[in-house]
């Protein structure tokens, strides 16, 4: 398995390019099979889950060709209805081809995923939400089997603002007979993206970005051709290593008003950024200072953004606390952090990070895509070497970053095993 060797520590100065949204291209593809035609997506970035999704689309028979940040698919002869075990394992936004196959074709079987690095991650709003839409759903040999002729409309009141229950619903409610109306939907951008991509192929969707999404079904809707956002968690990955690096980076083809949450509490720890159409500037400060740290769900603290803002804190000069509300357990990375000399005392859901002077080089070993964004960004920072064990989790959700990296100034290599 390849590994990352660091050595550090440096500041990063320079410029930056987003890739698209790892999280908003997904859904799109899987939003494919809908269409049953020929779908085109431009700004793709490509990851190891792009590899999986496109994958998972083959085997049920989508070609899907890629090449210089473009994706076509081709939907008009989806033959197989099955997503097999061995590529929901390696991603679980496989579930995202359960409400599509099950509205165009009438059935779909999908490997049940299990849990995840930090712990649990049920669908069970994802299945409840089928049902409500009229689907029978059996679990069988670990697999979900949702049939129906053909869904029908109706509202569904989620009990979480689930972001991959929402998106499955709305693929799966696009096709329904009638009108289905989902409460306290995920108000995410990624969300508000398939919309969009969904509306301009003939869907009627209203209240995207808001808590309330009402789906007036149709009998088909035509293939699309979709630019996929910009990915705000990269974005702010960035940012906060430009923080914690106290550098001088331009954050270029972004979203800021995607990360409104992430530019304040870095606002908070003395940064200075300036907003532009589509981009960012990002100073750090000397001394960074502590703040505390809720997640959310959008437009709250984004989750995806803890591990990386919890490595900023180390440095901080003074203590700071971190609360996990969405994913409680989702704290892997904080003995790897104190291996660098980080001092983090974890008591449940909630750490508090005291900063320390400076942290020292060590092999560490990376457990999820943004842990491991944790871990690098530590890397930049401290004295010596780092040796980021299993960046397999890396490559899954941030394009060509050793690249992006070194181009600002990192010392930062690749060791292929
Ligand atoms: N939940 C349930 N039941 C469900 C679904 C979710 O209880 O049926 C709970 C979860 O356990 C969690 C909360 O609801 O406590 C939110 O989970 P959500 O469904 O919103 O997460 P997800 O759709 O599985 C997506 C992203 C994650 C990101 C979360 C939260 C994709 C492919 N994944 O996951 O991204 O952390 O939303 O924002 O979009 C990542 O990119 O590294 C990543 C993990």
């Amino acid at each position: 398995m390849d590994s990352f060797l660091i050595k550090g520590p440096c500041r990063l100065q320079g410029t930056v390019e987003i890739s698209g949204a790892k999280n908003a291209m997904l859904p799109l593809m899987a939003a494919s099979i809908l269409t049953g035609g020929e779908c085109v997506l431009e700004n793709v970035p490509e990851l190891r889950d792009t590899l999986t999704m496109k994958h998972l689309l083959e085997v049920l028979g989508v070609p899907v060709e890629l090449g210089g940040g473009r994706m076509v698919m081709d939907a008009s002869r989806v033959d197989h209805h099955e997503a097999p075990y061995d590529l929901v394992r390696t991603m679980r936004a496989s579930i995202y081809v359960l409400g599509p196959l099950v509205a165009k074709f009438g059935r779909a079987r999908v490997s049940l995923p299990g849990g995840c690095a930090w712990g649990p991650r049920p669908i069970n709003l994802h299945l409840l939400g089928l049902k409500a839409l009229g689907a029978e759903i059996k679990i069988d040999h670990g697999y979900i089997d949702a049939a129906a002729d053909r869904l029908r409309g109706n509202e569904i009141i989620l009990s979480l603002p689930s972001v991959g229950a929402t998106i499955n619903l709305i693929m799966a409610a696009v096709l329904a007979e009638g009108k289905t109306v989902i409460e306290n939907a995920a108000r995410e951008p990624e969300v508000s993206a398939l919309a969009a991509a969904l509306k301009k192929s003939g869907a009627i969707i209203e209240g995207e970005g808001t808590s309330r999404l009402e789906i007036e079904g149709v009998s088909s809707i035509r293939p699309f051709r979709h630019r996929v956002i910009p990915d705000r968690v990269e974005a702010g990955t960035y940012a906060a290593a430009a923080v914690l690096t106290g550098g001088e980076v331009e954050i270029s083809g972004c979203r800021p008003d995607h990360m409104t949450a992430v530019i304040n509490k870095l606002t908070s720890c003395g940064a200075e950024i300036d907003m532009r159409d589509n981009g960012l500037l990002v100073r750090g400060p000397e001394v960074i200072s502590p703040v505390d740290i809720e997640t959310g769900f959008y437009p709250s603290f984004p989750t995806d953004m803890q591990a990386q803002m919890m490595a900023v804190l180390c440095r901080a000069r003074g203590s700071s606390s971190v609360m996990e509300h969405v994913y409680t357990e989702r704290f892997t990375h904080v003995p790897e952090l104190r291996r660098f000399g980080a001092q983090i005392i974890l008591d449940g859901s909630v750490a508090v990070v005291t900063g320390v002077d400076s942290l020292q080089g060590a092999p560490v070993m990376a457990t999820d895509i943004r842990a491991s964004s944790a871990l690098i960004l530590a890397g930049l920072v401290s004295e010596g070497e780092t040796k980021v064990l299993r960046i397999y989790h890396i490559d899954r959700g941030y394009e060509r970053i050793e690249e992006k990296l070194r181009a600002l100034g990192a010392d930062i290599q690749r060791i292929k095993s």
